[in-house]
């Protein structure tokens, strides 16, 4: 009960626990080693480092002929070059199967790339994973619970995972669900039994209680009300303004993106067709309004629908 009033404190004083005053300090040791490890690999290399990126799947329809014959493949990612600086809060847009949620497993070590190469913080994704995960954390719409035990039992596992003391844990899932509007004392019920936006508060928190040098959040917000998506949005740019986390996300919320993001590039077909700031996307869009969905909508190739059906 008390750590509960605590964490409602917090959220009176409307800082994010996890990042507030010494992020550092709060993170435990392990944690904080891995932090400074980081840190001490400043040698001006950016975060994220995608060069000529990769990745083919089997076509559902393809046919396979002969036993031993594969599949015929497409590329889901095809020579996906970009970076994205420490600090910075980037943004993937694209239509639905344009592979954004590929290109965040290959990042986190999920999938691995065909051809290109992926590095973290200079640490090359296929080389070394191991290093790569203690880096990174990621969300996902998908995210997978193990879902007949409760969510503080999920909480708890994952906090283990990411060596958080389980004190220390506990305060802050407990203050991240309280400020996302999930009441703590639900964490007791399975997640098997929680609507898809309260599984969705949970993996939002299971991301963010830790504090990962390189946040991964596939669609973070899908699913939740307006009020709990702000929130959520405000922890993220709360976790880069006081602890330098850096961001990568993708979501279909044009206007997440453009509040959230300090630059977007938008996917299309596996590739990235344009990258810059919310506001130059506008520019390149050229619309009379020049907002991120006319980018959206003109490097996606869905302008020319809207003037078929215009005609
Ligand atoms: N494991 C897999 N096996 C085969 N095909 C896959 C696999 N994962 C993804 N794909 C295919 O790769 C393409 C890109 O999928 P991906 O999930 O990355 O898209 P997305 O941009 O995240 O879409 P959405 O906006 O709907 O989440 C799709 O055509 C998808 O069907
Ligand atoms: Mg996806």
């Amino acid at each position: 009960m008390d750590r509960v009033k605590n964490s409602e404190g917090r959220k009176v004083e409307g800082r994010l626990e996890a990042s507030s005053t010494g992020t550092v300090e709060r993170a435990g040791p392990e944690r904080e080693s891995l932090v400074r490890a980081a840190e001490a690999m400043d040698d001006g290399r950016p975060a994220l480092k995608v060069d000529g990126l990769t990745k083919r799947f089997p076509r559902p329809e393809g046919k396979r002929h002969g036993f031993w014959r594969r599949r015929p493949r497409f590329a889901a990612l095809a020579a996906v070059t970009f970076a994205v600086e420490r600090g910075e809060i980037f943004g993937l847009i694209g239509m639905n199967g344009s592979g954004k949620s590929t290109l965040i497993r290959i990042v986190s070590t999920l999938l691995v790339p065909d051809e290109g190469q992926v590095k973290v913080f200079g640490v090359d994704v296929e080389g070394e994973p191991a290093r790569v995960r203690e880096l990174i954390n990621r969300v996902a719409v998908d995210a997978a619970f193990f879902k007949v035990l409760s969510g503080s039992e999920n909480l708890r596992y994952a906090a283990r995972l990411y060596g958080l003391a389980p004190r220390v844990a506990r305060e802050r899932y407990d203050g991240l669900l309280t400020r996302i509007g999930f009441d703590p004392k639900r964490l007791g019920d399975q997640v098997k039994s929680l609507s898809r936006g309260e599984r969705q508060k949970v993996a939002a928190t299971r991301a963010l209680m830790s504090a990962p040098a390189l946040l991964l959040l596939d669609e973070p917000t899908t699913g939740l009300d307006p009020r709990s998506k702000r929130e959520v949005q405000r922890v993220i740019r709360e976790m880069r303004d006081e602890a330098g986390t850096t961001v990568l996300l993708t979501t279909h919320d044009m206007e997440e993106a453009e509040r959230l993001c300090d630059r977007v590039g938008i996917l299309h077909e596996g590739r990235i067709v344009t990258i810059g700031t919310p506001a130059e996307l506008g520019e390149r869009a050229g619309g009379r309004s020049r907002t991120l969905e006319d980018a959206f909508l003109k490097f996606t190739g869905a302008e020319w629908l809207g003037e078929e059906n215009g005609g």
